[in-house]
C-alpha cells in the first residue's frame, strides 16, 4: 500500500515550499517531491530562487557592488584603500554558503511544519480511486497517493537555437553564478532582468559588458521615463546596450588561446557585426517545466507555451490538481509564486484564498534599483485613462544625499477624476524596499493625497516618496 497524502506538491521552488507549509499549517497531512541536487548529490530544496535565482543573485550584486563602493566612492568619505583585490573564489563560495543556509532553513521548515519531504523526481502514474498515484524517483523508488496535487515545478532558461548552453562559455543563468573569472570580455543577449542584473555583476569587477537585445526600445515593460533613467546611468557606468538587433551564428571559439565565443550580429541600421567574448550569457526568457512530470498519464493540459494551462485560482482541467508559480500564466517571480502557492493551500480548505494581479510588485536590482507596481504612463494612455503625473529626483532628498547616490526619482500616477494610484515607479537607491509602501498604498486604494499627508520619517529615503505623492498636485515641498 502506496503512502497516502491529503496534498502532494510537486517542487519546492518558493511556490511549492510555501504552499507545502501553508497547507501543513491548515492541518492537512502533506508532502513535498523535489528533484534539486547540491554538490554532493544531497537535497537542495528552494528551486531556482534559492540555487540559481533570487538568493545567488543577490548574494553575488551585494559582493560586486561593495567592491565598486570600495573602487570608486570610498575615497569620497575619506577612505584610502591601496591595492584592492577582488577575490572571486571567495565570493563565490560566501554565495554557496547563503545558497546553502537558504537550503538548510527550508528543510528546518518541513520538519517544524511536519511536511513529509521526498528528495527525487515526481510524476504523474494514474488517477485512482481516491485521488492521483505519483511515481517518485530518486535514492529509492516509490509511489504515493494524494487527494490534492499542486505542482510548483518552476521554469528553465530558454537556450538559443544551435547555442545549447555548456555552462562553460555559453551560459544560462546557472553559469552565470558560477564564472571562476572575472571575464575580459562579457556577452549579454537580451537585456531583460537577469541581463541587467548578471551584466552589472561582472561589470563592476572589471568585465567590458555588451548586451545585444532585440527590441527597439529599452525595458519596454517599465515605464518609459523610469527606463530612460536608467538606461542613461547603466550606459554611463560602462554598460554597452544595443537595441534593435538581430542576433545570427554563435560559434564557440578559440581566439588568443582561451575558449570564447562568436557572436554574428546585426544592429539597428542593418549592418553585419560580429562581438567576440571570452563568457556569453543567454537570458532571453524562460520555458515552464514539464519534462518528466509525465502530465499525459492523467490528461493534465497544457497551453501552447508548454505552461501548465489554470484558471484565475490556479485551477487546473483536472479535480483536485493544482499549478502555482513559473509553471503557469503570469509574471515569473518569486513572491508571485508564493503567494499562488498560499492562495491554493486556502482554496483546499475551503476558504477564499486571493493574489492581487495588479499589485505585484516588480524590482531590478541594478544599481540604481528599478521597482514598480501598477500601471505604467505608456499602458494608460494606451488605455484612455486619464491621469496626473508627479515625479520627485533623489537629487533633492537629504538622504540621497547623505549616501552619495543621487540618481533617480520616485514618480506617481493617479486617477485625474479621484486621485487613486494607479501606479508607482521608482529608480534609485532602495527602490526595492521603498516600493512596499507604494504596494500597501495601492491594495487600501489610497489616494495620492493620502501618501502626502503621511509623515515620514526624516531624514529617509521614503521622504521622496511622499514628496512625488504632493509633485502630483504640484506643490511639492523640497523641490
Ligand atoms: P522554481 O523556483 O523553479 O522551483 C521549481 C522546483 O521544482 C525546482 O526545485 C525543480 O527542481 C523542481 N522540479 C521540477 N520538476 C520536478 C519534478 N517532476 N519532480 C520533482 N521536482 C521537480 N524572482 C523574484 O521575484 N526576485 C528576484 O530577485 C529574482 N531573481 C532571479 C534571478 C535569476 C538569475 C533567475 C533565473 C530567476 C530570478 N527570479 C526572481 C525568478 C524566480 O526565481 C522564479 O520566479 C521562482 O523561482 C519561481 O518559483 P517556482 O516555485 O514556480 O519554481
Ligand atoms: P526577460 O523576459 O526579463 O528578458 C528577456 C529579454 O531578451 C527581453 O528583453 C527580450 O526582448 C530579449 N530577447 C528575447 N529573444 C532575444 C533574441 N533572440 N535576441 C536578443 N534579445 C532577445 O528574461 P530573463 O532576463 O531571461 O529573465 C527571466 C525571468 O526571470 C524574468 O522575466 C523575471 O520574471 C525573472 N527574473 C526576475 C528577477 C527579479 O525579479 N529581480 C531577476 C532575474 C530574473
Amino acid at each position: 500500500m502506496s503512502k497516502q497524502f491529503d496534498v502532494v506538491v510537486i517542487g519546492a521552488g518558493p511556490g511549492g515550499y510555501i504552499a507545502a507549509i501553508r497547507a501543513a499549517q491548515l492541518g492537512f497531512n502533506v508532502a513535498c517531491v523535489d528533484e534539486w541536487k547540491n554538490g554532493k548529490g544531497g537535497p537542495a530544496p528552494g528551486g531556482t530562487c534559492t540555487n540559481v535565482g533570487c538568493i545567488p543573485s543577490k548574494a553575488l550584486l551585494q559582493s560586486s557592488e561593495n567592491f565598486d563602493q570600495a573602487g570608486h566612492h570610498f575615497a569620497d568619505h575619506g577612505i584610502n584603500i591601496q591595492g584592492l583585490d577582488m577575490d572571486v573564489g571567495r565570493m563565490l563560495a560566501r554565495k554557496d554558503q547563503v545558497v546553502k543556509q537558504n537550503n538548510d532553513g527550508i528543510l528546518f521548515l518541513f520538519k517544524k511544519n511536519k511536511v513529509t519531504f521526498f528528495h527525487g523526481r515526481a510524476s504523474f502514474a494514474a488517477k485512482s480511486d481516491t485521488g492521483y498515484e505519483l511515481k517518485v524517483s530518486g535514492a529509492a523508488e516509490e509511489t504515493i497517493g494524494a487527494k490534492h496535487v499542486i505542482v510548483a515545478t518552476g521554469s528553465s532558461a530558454r537556450a538559443l537555437p544551435g547555442a545549447p548552453f555548456d555552462e562553460e562559455s555559453i551560459l544560462s543563468n546557472d553559469g552565470a553564478l558560477r564564472i571562476g573569472d572575472v571575464p575580459k570580455k562579457l556577452g549579454l543577449i537580451g537585456s531583460g532582468v537577469i541581463g541587467l542584473e548578471m551584466g552589472s555583476v561582472w561589470r563592476r569587477l572589471g568585465a567590458q559588458v555588451t548586451v545585444l537585445e532585440a527590441l527597439p526600445t529599452f525595458l519596454g515593460a517599465v515605464d518609459e521615463q523610469i527606463a530612460k533613467e536608467a538606461h542613461k546611468a547603466f550606459t554611463k557606468q560602462g554598460l554597452k546596450i544595443e537595441l534593435g538587433v538581430k542576433v545570427g551564428e554563435i560559434k564557440k571559439s578559440t581566439g588568443s588561446g582561451q575558449a570564447g565565443v562568436s557572436v554574428a550580429w546585426t544592429n539597428a541600421k542593418g549592418e553585419a557585426q560580429t562581438l567576440e567574448v571570452d563568457k556569453l550569457i543567454v537570458s532571453i526568457g524562460r520555458v515552464p517545466n514539464t519534462i518528466g512530470l509525465n502530465p499525459e498519464a492523467v490528461g493534465l493540459k497544457l497551453d501552447e507555451r508548454g505552461a501548465i494551462l489554470v484558471d484565475d485560482e490556479c485551477k487546473t482541467n483536472l479535480a483536485n490538481v493544482w499549478a502555482v508559480g513559473d509553471v503557469v500564466r503570469g509574471p515569473m517571480l518569486a513572491h508571485k509564486a508564493e503567494e499562488e502557492g498560499v492562495a491554493v493551500a486556502e482554496r483546499i480548505a475551503g476558504q477564499h484564498g486571493h493574489v492581487n494581479f495588479n499589485t505585484i510588485p516588480w524590482v531590478i536590482y541594478t544599481s540604481p534599483e528599478i521597482a514598480w507596481v501598477g500601471q505604467t504612463e505608456q499602458q494608460l494612455k494606451a488605455a484612455g485613462v486619464k491621469y496626473k503625473a508627479g515625479t520627485f529626483p533623489f537629487m533633492a532628498n537629504g538622504r540621497a544625499r547623505a549616501l552619495g547616490d543621487t540618481t533617480g526619482m520616485v514618480k506617481f500616477l493617479a486617477d485625474a477624476a479621484t486621485d487613486e494610484i494607479l501606479g508607482v515607479h521608482i529608480v534609485g537607491p532602495m527602490a526595492s524596499e521603498l516600493i512596499s509602501e507604494a504596494v500597501v498604498a495601492m491594495e487600501f486604494r489610497a489616494s495620492s493625497e493620502d501618501i502626502a499627508r503621511i509623515c515620514h520619517a526624516h531624514p529617509s529615503l521614503s521622504e521622496a516618496t511622499k514628496e512625488a505623492a504632493l509633485a502630483v498636485d504640484k506643490r511639492t515641498l523640497n523641490f
